[in-house]
């Protein structure tokens, strides 16, 4: 495996209380895998791969557990410099809005070329060239042309392009995409994603995909793990998702994208809204939302139960999975 996440906890110290963002959470990427995650906003996708790229800010967040497994190391035991040398050459990060993460008075070109003079000792005219290349590499039209060109001077789907380029700057082992394309047009946004997806197979990189958007990832990802107040709360392989989920926040999630084959069809909204997390409800934290919950789920917290005949690899935290796959419901 090539990044394992093990029973990982953060929290937030607020002048309010202490937010519980992530809370137990486990997943694995296998090289050349790519893990779609999955979850309202607030349900901790991006704390959590902030701690993987070791960029949370702590102070305020605090890593309270666990183990992040990464070609076989902890990440959380190395030193800074150590921490460092993970970043960028061994894994990187496209976040959703690149105008932010890109330095405004850098060209591109020399964004670019710097991650080849400072972590490969390149010269400048070596790595102005690099730079082109990689802009080839994600099909930005007339590189060499834009290289001195500055990021406010591209369009949005060409500065994510650019932001892609970065990331792959260094060949690292492992990509972790938080909502790649949601800021772009939906159009724009389909072109991002194939791009992502076309260079994860050439290169074999694994790949983290974070997205609160269900309808893109069937397409690109292996497995699914779906989050819900700082927990998966199903994983699997990404067709049994789309079969059947074995959780009803799943079903939720996967009844309210919008078809095309469907149109006139009345939208499925999940009721309620996503718990404070500085008072998750007691029991499985989705039951004031749940239409299955009965008493056992507002008193004891669901454990990982194994679905039976998946081989392992197939999870959901209901104690009621059964019944979600055969699609029966109480309310
Ligand atoms: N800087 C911060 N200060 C306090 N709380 C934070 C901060 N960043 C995140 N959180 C808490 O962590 C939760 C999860 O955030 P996040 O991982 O960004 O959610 P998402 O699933 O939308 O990516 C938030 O709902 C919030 O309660
Ligand atoms: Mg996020």
């Amino acid at each position: 495996m090539l990044l394992e996440v093990r029973d990982l906890h953060v929290e937030f110290r607020t002048r309010d209380g202490v937010a519980k963002a992530v809370n137990g959470v486990a997943y694995g990427v296998d090289e050349g895998e790519t893990l779609a995650v999955l979850g309202e906003s607030g349900s901790g996708k991006s704390v959590t791969a902030q701690a993987v790229m070791g960029i949370l800010d702590t102070p305020p967040a605090r890593i309270t557990g666990g183990e992040i497994l990464f070609q076989g190391r902890d990440l959380l035991t190395l030193k800074e410099d150590e921490r460092r040398k993970v970043r960028g050459a061994g894994m990187a990060m496209i976040f959703q809005d690149a105008l932010s993460a890109l330095n405004p008075v850098l060209s591109v070109g020399d964004q670019l070329g710097e991650m080849f003079v400072v972590h490969r000792g390149m010269s400048r005219k070596d790595a102005r060239a690099k730079a082109v290349e990689l802009m080839d590499r994600v099909r930005i039209p007339a590189a060499a042309d834009r290289v001195r060109d500055y990021p406010h001077q591209f369009s949005g789907g060409m500065r994510q392009r650019i932001m892609i380029a970065m990331a792959l700057a260094l060949e690292p082992a492992l990509i972790i995409a938080d909502e790649p394309t949601t800021a772009l047009d939906v159009t724009v946004q389909a072109q991002v994603m194939d791009l992502l997806a076309e260079l994860r197979r050439e290169l074999h990189m694994g790949l983290i995909l974070i997205t609160h958007d269900l309808g893109v990832v069937a397409d690109v990802a292996d497995r699914i793990a779906v989050m819900y107040a700082g927990r998966i709360v199903e994983s699997a392989p990404v067709h049994d998702i789309y079969k059947a989920p074995a959780h009803p926040y799943t079903r939720g999630l996967l009844d309210s994208i919008p078809r095309l084959d469907q149109k006139g069809h009345e939208l499925y909204a999940i009721k309620g809204l996503p718990p404070n997390l500085m008072r998750i409800p007691p029991g499985c934290a989705f039951h004031p939302r749940c239409p299955m919950a009965r008493d056992v789920c507002r008193t004891d917290v669901p454990p990982q139960a194994e679905v039976e005949g998946s081989g392992g690899a197939r999870r959901s935290a209901c104690f009621f999975w059964r019944e979600c796959l055969d699609g029966r419901h109480d309310g």
